[in-house]
């Protein structure tokens, strides 16, 4: 599959397109097969247990993780850090995070903040970078959580996460990482980083369907279930199963999506993720580089590549950031997004709020030519 050949996709953040080979007849194939995982003892609802595990240990080598049943399915990364944040804080709870999260991480905390629970955002410094000294000198004797985005889905900088993830477990406090804008594009180990728990998306750097998402859990962390229902486990009980994934996973999964996911992960794999992230290193710094020689293009973030995930954010000179990602589709074919992002601290932080920003985001299939088009694209839209 590719993407239709008028377009330059540069819009990854948002989502990944185009997907390894293979993905969409995964996604078909299953939709004429899948029986419902777990449920029944026929061998279309076997055959697709076995598909869910088959994904399921993908995801855990991915990660450099040994037990498969602590990565939860879940419809997208939304899902995953609502689950995290309300299945683990309590009135009284108090939890530490930054200027510059999505509101998948915001609007859960602000919801809690109206049910006692108390918030603390440390203020990242104007490239959208927090210093992890300041996030860990906010924890107090009742804070139980600090949740941390990887990379910002803006300004694209990457955060201290080991040094912040470090600090707190050493003070007893547990972890959330939001990898939405890295995982499958920045390596994470999940043996050598002792974070509590991680949320992504599955259609971003995982490069598998939209309706896909997952989140880790690390043994140890009491998380309350934000569904109950039925698992295909324990049906005689009717409480909730208290173990994994089972406890978090309750009603038909999106085995359809899954079965795309579960391609996706195994092209990774042999990719290898390091691969992937020097690609698109090199990308984004011939995009800095280039950007930087245009009159009139203010970008946002840190200036070097290497502290950067995908997501590069522009302004040309005080046009409306719509207007320009208009002009890009229009004159070029270039798919970019501007706005706010949902992530209105983000911008707040950059000093780019409320009018926001054009965001372009390359991906592993995104090719050099396709950089430099969106380079002369820019340079007949900038003033000069
Ligand atoms: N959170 C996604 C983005 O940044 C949709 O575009």
């Amino acid at each position: 599959m590719t993407v239709p050949k008028e377009y330059i996709y540069l819009d990854n953040a948002a989502t990944s397109l185009p997907k390894p080979r293979g993905v969409a007849e995964a996604v078909a194939g299953a939709i004429g097969r899948a029986g419902n995982p777990g449920r029944s003892g026929h061998a279309l609802s076997i055959g697709s247990a076995r598909d869910l595990f088959a994904a399921r240990e993908r995801l855990a080598e991915l990660f450099g993780f040994r037990d498969s049943a602590r990565f939860v399915f879940t419809e997208n990364a939304t899902g995953a850090l609502n689950r995290a944040i309300k299945g683990l804080l309590r009135p009284g709870d108090h939890v530490v995070t930054t200027s510059v999260e999505h509101n998948s991480v915001m609007r859960p905390l602000r919801r809690l903040e109206g049910a006692g629970v108390s918030v603390t955002v440390v203020p990242a410094d104007p490239t959208g970078t927090v210093a992890a000294a300041e996030v860990v000198a906010a924890i107090r004797k009742e804070t139980r959580l600090v949740a941390v985005t990887h990379a910002s889905n803006v300004s694209g900088a990457i955060q201290p996460v080991e040094a912040i993830v470090r600090a707190a477990k050493a003070r007893g406090v547990f972890t959330l990482i939001d990898a939405a804008q890295t995982a499958g594009a920045v390596p994470i180990d999940l043996s050598a980083l002792p974070v509590d728990m991680l949320a992504a998306s599955g259609h971003k750097g995982l490069l598998g369907p939209q309706g896909t998402g997952f989140l880790f859990v690390r043994e140890g962390v009491p998380l309350v279930p934000l569904v109950e229902g039925g698992t295909g486990s324990r049906s005689e009980d009717d409480h909730q199963p208290d173990f994994y994934p089972d406890c978090l996973e309750s009603g038909t999964p999106n085995s359809v999506g899954i079965a795309g996911l579960s391609v996706a992960l195994a092209w990774l794999l042999k990719k290898g993720v390091a691969s992937v992230r020097s690609k698109e290193v090199a990308l984004i710094s011939e995009l800095l580089e280039g950007m930087r020689q245009i009159r009139g293009v203010i970008v946002y973030g840190p200036e070097d590549p290497a502290k950067r995930g995908c997501a590069l954010s522009f302004n040309v000179g005080g046009a409306d950031p719509g207007e320009v990602g208009r002009r890009l589709e229009r004159e070029a074919g270039i798919l970019s997004r501007a706005g706010l992002h949902c992530s209105p601290n983000a911008h707040r932080t950059l000093g780019t709020f409320p009018q926001g920003t054009v965001r372009v985001s390359p991906g592993p299939f995104t090719t050099r030519k396709e950089i430099r088009a969106c380079l002369s694209a820019l340079r007949g839209i900038a003033p000069g």
